[in-house]
């Protein structure tokens, strides 16, 4: 398509130029024809698209070729009868939303000479508010769950004493002493499920010292090796050298990620490699929350297995309380996971294929504040 030329001329538009450069939001405008007026920097990075020179003057889909939704969006800006304020994009290859809005660019005629597109990188938001959605959704989970705790706890101990005195009745009768018997176990089984469940319906306190990642894994390492067979399977872990300690609990943190650990033992039975990677990465802060220290330092870990991975309609359920494929499974161990992760103000992310593996991606931040801590630990 052909390259308009562009006049760069005046200290005015070289101002504006600079203020369109510097600013946090993306800009993309377009003139009438379809060739790009201007792109800012913010623009390239939240699309992930390298440009080498000034792309003014080459038409949008030129420029963009790999990026669909933005194409679309802009094709459609002259068309729209109603331009849309705040929109949500979703860049599903990067994992990414954006929130944009759309205005045309009118000359003194009134005519629409052009348009322009101002959007921000919104993922940081949004993983911040799927993460308070579920904790209101843990905390209701855990309120009802406590309950039924709580309420099943008199009638089964009652089971058992009634169970225990009927026996002494009845001392003669060898089947009933062994009926009686198994209704006993039966109950303590079932008072022991629900002593589990309100262990882990309970507010988390946390312990917060500066924790070693690479001795909280070595840790973890070995409390999953008790926990299930490891087989043939091969261990690699890695921590980055330049990885700080962190504030952090360090014996839920084992933990965490003893879990994991132990789920991809369970998952690989007996054969395959998991690599665990610690790495440290600093995090853009303009969209952190204001009580995250700037800029932010995280620590990433991740615990990945070549075994079976996860199908997708599972994968939803995973972390939900008592969801479980393993006939001896609870199914509490990745809602723990979860739970202690939420405490330290960190995140969890999985991404699995079928056939190929699982990885658990942990992100913990370096420090909290301590008055962060106290109000979240629960
Ligand atoms: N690395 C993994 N690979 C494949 N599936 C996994 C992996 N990790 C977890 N899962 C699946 O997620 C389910 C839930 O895991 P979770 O740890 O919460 O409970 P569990 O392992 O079944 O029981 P528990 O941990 O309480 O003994 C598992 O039953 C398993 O199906
Ligand atoms: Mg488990």
């Amino acid at each position: 398509m052909p390259k308009r030329q562009t006049d760069n001329s005046g200290p005015d538009d070289r101002f504006f130029r600079h203020l369109v450069g510097s600013m946090r939001n993306g800009v993309i405008a377009i003139h009438r024809d379809g060739t790009l007026a201007l792109v800012n920097d913010e623009a390239y990075r939240i699309f992930a698209v390298t440009h080498e020179g000034d792309d003014t003057g080459r038409h949008f889909a030129d420029v963009f070729t790999a990026r669909a939704e933005l194409r679309r969006v802009l094709s459609g800006a002259f068309e729209l009868a109603t331009l849309p304020n705040r929109v949500e994009l979703r860049l599903k290859d990067l994992d990414r939303v954006i929130g944009y809005t759309l205005s045309l660019v009118k000359d003194a005629d009134d005519q629409a000479i052009g348009a322009v597109m101002f959007f921000k990188d919104l993922t940081r938001v949004e993983q911040l508010e799927e993460r308070e959605r579920l904790r209101d959704r843990l905390a209701s989970l855990g309120e009802m769950a406590a309950g039924i705790a709580h309420e099943l706890k008199n009638p089964l101990a009652g089971i058992e004493v009634t169970a225990g005195l009927l026996r002494r009745h009845l001392p003669s009768s060898s089947d009933a002493q062994g009926l009686l018997a198994d209704i006993m176990s039966e109950a303590k089984l079932a008072n022991s499920i629900v002593v589990e469940m309100l262990e882990f319906v309970r507010p988390i306190r946390l312990q917060v010292e500066e924790t070693d990642v690479a001795d909280v894994l070595r840790q973890a390492l070995s409390l999953a090796e008790r926990k299930a067979p490891r087989g043939e399977v091969s261990v690699k872990v890695a921590v980055a050298t330049d990885l700080p300690p962190i504030d952090a609990d360090h014996n839920q943190l084992c933990q965490v990620f003893s879990n994991l650990m132990t789920n991809a033992f369970e998952a690989l039975e007996g054969r395959g490699s998991i690599t665990v990677n610690a790495v440290l990465h600093v995090i853009d802060t303009d969209t952190a929350a204001a009580h995250v220290e700037t800029p932010a330092r995280v620590v990433v870990i991740d615990v990945c297995d070549d075994g079976p991975g996860i199908a997708a309609d599972m994968a939803e359920r995973l972390f939900d309380p008592f969801f479980t494929t393993k006939t001896t499974g609870s199914g509490l161990g990745l809602p723990i996971v979860r739970k202690i992760v939420d405490a330290h103000d960190g995140r969890i992310d999985l991404s699995t294929e079928l056939g190929k593996g699982t990885r658990f991606r942990v992100t913990l931040p370096v420090t909290s504040g301590s008055q962060w801590f106290s109000r979240k630990a629960r």
